[in-house]
């Protein structure tokens, strides 16, 4: 019979201390070891409520693990069908030694492995599968058709804007809004530190120069302050970006595109559904994007969307997402274009997913409602921010873990894995990567956002997440804090 490589992590002698189970306990990150005999065979299970209780009792982390281990417990033979395994896994008894004809443990089954929680699914259950089934059987595949249109109108009616472009994917819908708008070389564009690379790649891909600031240590969004200092005379745009569902300090970046007369291209890709003072994000600016990628609030698998409020720039957007060609003349191009279309199939689903982004947006702020409840308590976890002006979309849940509660980000990661619970750090700041160095100014420095991606992480955040998932989430988390300190005080 062979040992699944796993299994070390849990096992125990008997005649170890207390202080080693606490250890292994600790570094397995489940709650629990198996203590065996000599011989390899199983004789008893402990926890560490176990040893929580029996310290109380008056044992000590120098007593043997024999004096506080359970000695009635659930095990199983391997060799168990996997369905009356899982049967036997409950709330209470969340981990089993599964045991060889010798009753030496080789492997265990647990809640968690048996049920990985991801980062994010899309939810589609609604009328997605009947506007797809449209579109096939009327042969409107392409990027002709009426769902694109109508996802167009519909979408900009949502979001407040007049004009709306359906594309390809989040990162061409940035390009796209930046050609449109007559943004390229030797033009300066000022985007924040910490956001997905496509942000700034879209600035670079129009020959312009990025400009990189940081953000605010409130919102996690581009500082007003950062970006005041950054303007010179070839400063043309600047890129809000609203980050994890957070809007942007809209009134104060409006006012200094105001003042230096620039352009404000919000990049929404993590923020459909958020509000800004009562007033969506995206309709602030001279345009906004969005991206439809499958993790993201509504989804058409890969897709994007910009918004304009200049009919005309609208319609050079809309002659350069199809090669350039003239609207009026067939197969004559005044431009340089791309193929930035969505199709219809994308634009069918997109319109299904819109019918319940409302549903969404509230499942999204129920999920943050109840990690906020859970993590709050604990004073080394900063719970991610909701400005009093904010109606944050909560998109991806993003907590800050203080390193001085014993516990790092990366530890918490691995922990929560090995807990079948998937998630995220931060993203990398730009200013640190290869492909943006050049960008950097003299003694430009971005300690906000340097501190946000080295402890940031992101949680399970589907709007189809349970209460359970969450529970078992929130009891991992805990687990993993209190063990360390357990640990560490011995
Ligand atoms: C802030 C931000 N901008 C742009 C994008 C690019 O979108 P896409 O993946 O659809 O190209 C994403 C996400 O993927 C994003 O998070």
């Amino acid at each position: 019979m062979s040992h699944s490589p796993e299994i070390n992590e849990f096992i125990i002698t008997a005649d170890r201390a207390v202080k080693d189970a606490l250890k292994i306990i600790d570094s397995n990150a489940q709650g629990t070891c198996f203590v065996v005999d000599q011989s390899g065979k199983l004789i008893g299970v402990v926890t560490d409520g176990d040893i929580r209780r029996a310290l109380i009792d008056g044992k000590s982390v120098e007593s043997k693990v024999m004096d506080v281990m359970q000695t009635k417990y659930t095990s199983l033979p391997v060799t168990t069908p996997i369905d009356q395994i899982q049967a036997t896994i409950t709330d209470r008894i969340r981990h089993i030694p599964l045991v060889d004809e010798n009753n030496v443990p080789v492997d265990y089954a647990s809640f968690t492995r048996a049920h990985r929680i991801p980062v994010m699914t899309p939810l589609l259950n609604g009328n997605e599968l009947k506007y797809v089934t449209e579109c096939i059987t009327t042969g409107w595949i392409s990027s002709q058709g009426a769902y694109v249109k109508k996802f167009e109108q519909v979408f900009a009616e949502y979001s407040a804007m007049q004009y709306g472009v359906a594309v390809s994917n989040g990162t061409v819908a940035i390009h796209l809004a930046l050609v449109a708008l007559g943004i390229g070389e030797g033009d300066e564009v000022i985007v924040p530190d910490l956001t997905f690379a496509a942000s700034i790649n879209g600035v670079i891909y129009t020959g312009a120069t990025p400009v990189i600031a940081d953000v605010d240590a409130e919102t996690w969004t581009l500082s007003p302050e950062a970006v005041k200092k950054l303007i010179t005379p070839k400063t043309k745009a600047i890129m809000p970006v609203h980050i994890y569902g957070h809007p942007c300090h809209m009134d104060e970046l409006m006012a200094i595109a105001k003042e230096h007369n620039l352009l404000v291209i919000e990049d929404c890709a993590e923020a459909l559904g958020a509000l800004y003072k009562g007033q969506h994000v995206g309709s602030f600016g001279d345009a906004a994007t969005f991206s439809f990628f499958g993790n993201k609030t509504i989804t058409t698998g890969e897709g994007g969307m910009v918004l304009f409020k200049d009919e005309n720039v609208c319609n050079k957007a809309m002659v350069l997402r199809d090669h350039g060609m003239s609207k009026q003349k067939r197969y004559w191009h005044d431009f340089v274009g791309f193929n930035y279309r969505m199709t219809n199939i994308q634009a069918a689903i997109g319109v299904a997913q819109l019918e319940r982004l409302d549903e969404f947006v509230k499942a999204k702020r129920n999920m943050a409602a109840v990690y906020n409840a859970g993590l709050s308590v604990n004073t080394h976890i900063t719970i991610p921010p909701e400005m009093e002006w904010a109606f944050n979309g909560y998109w991806l849940y993003t907590a800050i873990i203080d390193p001085k509660g014993g516990v790092s980000r990366d530890e918490l990661i691995e922990k929560l894995m090995k807990n079948g619970v998937e998630t995220r750090p931060v993203f990398y700041p730009l200013h640190a990567m290869p492909p943006y160095l050049e960008y950097v100014r003299n003694g430009q420095t971005f300690p906000v956002t340097d501190h946000l991606s080295r402890n940031g992480i992101s949680l399970p955040s589907s709007v189809t997440i349970s209460a359970e998932e969450q529970n078992s989430i929130l009891k991992a988390v805990s687990a993993i804090f209190k063990t360390r300190k357990l640990n560490d005080s011995n």
